[in-house]
């Protein structure tokens, strides 16, 4: 059960919420945390190519590429190996950049020779005008209806296919942190043909199976947010989420800049809704940031994630028993299928993520057919966004990957991870 400072933090949140939503405060523009993606590595002095991608329904998408590193300034790619970095929900690509030019995880891959390309889904920024072939983002609610399911079957494979066509290459390595390995759980289970077209596949903080969350308050996040669910559907207000992380980033910015201590000290407890707020590694600096990279979520995202969270499983979307016999042609939400998913896979496993906890990754290793890595972090304060702005991130996380890829790249295939038989 969740403690009551827990319980406080979040009303508090609530309360803030409510009020900058229904306030009409307009903010001026802050440099530096309104940079655009691209923009952010050109600061940071490395070079980028911006890709258009379109999705077989429509979603206008971008692709990022940083084709070569400051170290190693290879420009013939041929022989690189592609490295596509994929962001979880909610977040951006922008947060694989938040610890700058020295430690930023795609800096650290391409100036060791490799061809690094950031994922986008659908509801990030992008450089385009139009975000869909023909919808608005801003008007249509229909943008708006999509979770890491679509994003998975759509996006990811759209991404991976215009990859693949552009540098001429046979397959990717993937890098998933949080949701953003699950959307590859999605795609290699709903569409196995993909399983061709990936060479490894690494989760950082992640796993498809979820059911053992340790840290209280995103106990009670759940509990919060099957009950905020409820209403948003009972209400039919889809874009209210989107809206909801639109309206707020600017006062949290501004907030976080004025560094006042009541606010900080709120913000820090609130993000232990994501298990972050016992970590030791990340930097407070970064929160301005962090906050302003957010990106517009869908609410059936989450939604679908508490779902699963809930029932312990990795399946569809519940429509509840009507709309899952007409769609599904059974009452409960089929389990996505991880016996199909025979590219390989890597897990990174943090002692302190709250939120994917090392017994998940094993039950997760148990369900898939080839999994060839399992590291522990061998850091007690590491948590789950400690992937991204952790201090250490670079000897602890990048490092190990980096060595992996080389590795795979150079032919020598692991042998299968085997689970301790009393993991439970
Ligand atoms: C919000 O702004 C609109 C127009 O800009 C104005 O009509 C309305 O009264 C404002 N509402 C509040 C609560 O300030
Ligand atoms: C790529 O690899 C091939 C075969 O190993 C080699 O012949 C070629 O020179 C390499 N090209 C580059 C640009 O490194
Ligand atoms: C594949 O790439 C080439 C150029 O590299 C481009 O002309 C072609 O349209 C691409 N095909 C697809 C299906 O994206
Ligand atoms: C998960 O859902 C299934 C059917 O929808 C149900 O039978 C099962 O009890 C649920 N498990 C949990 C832990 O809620
Ligand atoms: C799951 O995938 C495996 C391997 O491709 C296949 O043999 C099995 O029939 C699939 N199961 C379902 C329920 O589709
Ligand atoms: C983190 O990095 C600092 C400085 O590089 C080093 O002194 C410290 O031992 C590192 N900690 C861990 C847990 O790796």
């Amino acid at each position: 059960m969740a403690n009551m400072t827990d319980r406080i933090v979040l009303i508090c949140l609530l309360i803030f919420v409510s009020l900058v939503v229904c306030s009409n405060k307009t903010f001026e523009n802050i440099p530096d945390y309104d940079l655009r993606l691209e923009e952010r590595i050109v600061k940071h002095g490395y070079p980028v190519e911006i890709h258009q991608i379109i999705t077989e329904d429509g979603y206008i998408l971008v692709a990022y590429r940083i084709p070569h590193g400051l170290k190693n300034q290879e420009t013939d790619n041929k022989n690189k190996s592609v490295v596509l970095i994929v962001h979880g929900m909610g977040g951006s690509a922008h947060y694989f950049l938040i610890q700058g030019k020295e430690r930023s995880s795609p800096y650290y891959f391409a100036d060791r020779g490799m061809d690094v390309w950031l994922f986008s889904s659908r509801g990030c920024e992008t450089p385009f005008e139009k975000k869909h072939v023909k919808l608005d983002w801003n008007k249509d609610s229909e943008y708006w209806v999509h979770s890491f399911h679509e994003i998975g079957i759509y996006d990811l494979a759209a991404t991976i296919d215009y990859i693949l066509n552009y540098t001429g290459q046979e397959k990717v390595t993937m890098i998933g942190h949080s949701a953003g390995g699950n959307m590859f759980y999605v795609l290699m289970s709903e569409k196995p043909q993909y399983n061709e077209k990936v060479k490894l596949a690494i989760s950082w903080g992640s796993s498809p199976i979820i059911r053992r969350m340790d840290y209280p308050a995103m106990i009670f996040g759940i509990q919060l947010g099957s009950l905020v669910k409820g209403v948003i559907k009972l209400l039919r207000m889809v874009e209210l989420i989107p809206t909801v992380i639109s309206s707020l980033k600017r006062p949290m910015i501004e907030l976080l800049l004025k560094k006042d201590p009541f606010w900080f000290r709120i913000f820090q407890l609130g993000s232990g809704v994501i298990g972050t707020h016992r970590s030791v590694m990340h930097i407070d600096e970064f929160n301005p940031i962090i906050v302003s990279s957010m990106q517009r979520v869908s609410f059936k995202q989450p939604s679908h994630f508490i779902d699963n969270v809930v029932n312990g499983t990795f399946r569809k979307y519940d429509y509840g028993p009507k709309g899952n016999l007409k769609l599904y042609g059974q009452t409960d939400p089929p389990h996505y299928n991880l016996s199909a998913v025979t590219a390989p896979s890597a897990f990174f496993s943090a002692p302190l993520d709250g939120m994917i906890s090392l017994e998940d990754v094993y039950e997760a290793i148990l369900n898939l057919p080839n999994t060839i890595y399992l590291y522990k972090i061998p850091f007690y304060r590491f948590n789950h966004i400690d992937y991204l702005f952790g201090r250490n991130a670079s000897e602890l996380v990048y490092e190990p990957t980096y060595q992996l890829i080389k590795k795979i790249d150079s032919g020598v295939i692991p042998p299968q991870v085997e689970v301790p038989s009393d993991y439970r």
